[in-house]
């Protein structure tokens, strides 16, 4: 069944249809031209997709593009302010935290929901103390918060300071 909607994707509106079915990702890529969202495993593993959505990080390719109606969707792309980057963004490029960069747009999106869910206290699988009114953003708890983003270059090493030096800012 195809569906008329309004995607709003980085302060722009698009009006499409859609089959019910199409995933945000595919939305997003196939049919608006947004290429930011990567499309690595299409199966929710690889986070190449992040998508903030309300300012919420989300996977784009385990997301129904016609849920996401009247939702504010920010991608990597969308992070900058003309051509004034994200501080995450210039972190990445500072600490050189890429190789081949398929997985970084990703990588930038679900940093900055991880520091927004580590600001208003969310727990983690590592943390010590789970009532903490604030997380201790260490190398373990990035690696763990981050750890739905996989690089199959294996830039972690370079990542984690990218995203520690945004997060002490
Ligand atoms: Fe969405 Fe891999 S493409 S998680
Ligand atoms: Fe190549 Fe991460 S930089 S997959």
């Amino acid at each position: 069944m195809d569906m008329e909607i309004t995607l709003r994707v980085d302060g722009r509106e698009h009006r499409l249809v859609v089959d019910t079915r199409t995933s945000l990702l595919d939305a997003l890529r196939e049919r608006l031209g947004i290429t930011s969202p990567k499309k690595g495993c299409d199966h929710g593993q690889c986070g190449a997709c992040t998508v903030l959505l309300d300012g919420r990080r989300a996977l784009g390719c385990l997301a129904l593009a016609v849920a996401y109606e009247d939702t504010e969707i920010v991608t990597a792309a969308g992070l900058a302010d003309g051509d004034g980057l994200h501080p995450m963004q210039r972190s990445f490029i500072e600490h050189d935290a890429f190789q081949c960069g398929y997985c970084t747009p990703g990588q930038i999106v679900s940093a900055v929901g991880m520091l927004a869910e580590a600001r208003a206290g969310w727990p983690s699988a590592v943390s010590s103390d789970p009532n903490a009114a604030e997380v201790d953003l260490d190398d373990a708890e990035i690696a763990e918060r981050m750890s739905g983003n996989l690089c199959c270059c294996g830039a972690y090493a370079n990542i984690r300071p990218a995203v520690a030096d945004v997060a002490r800012r």
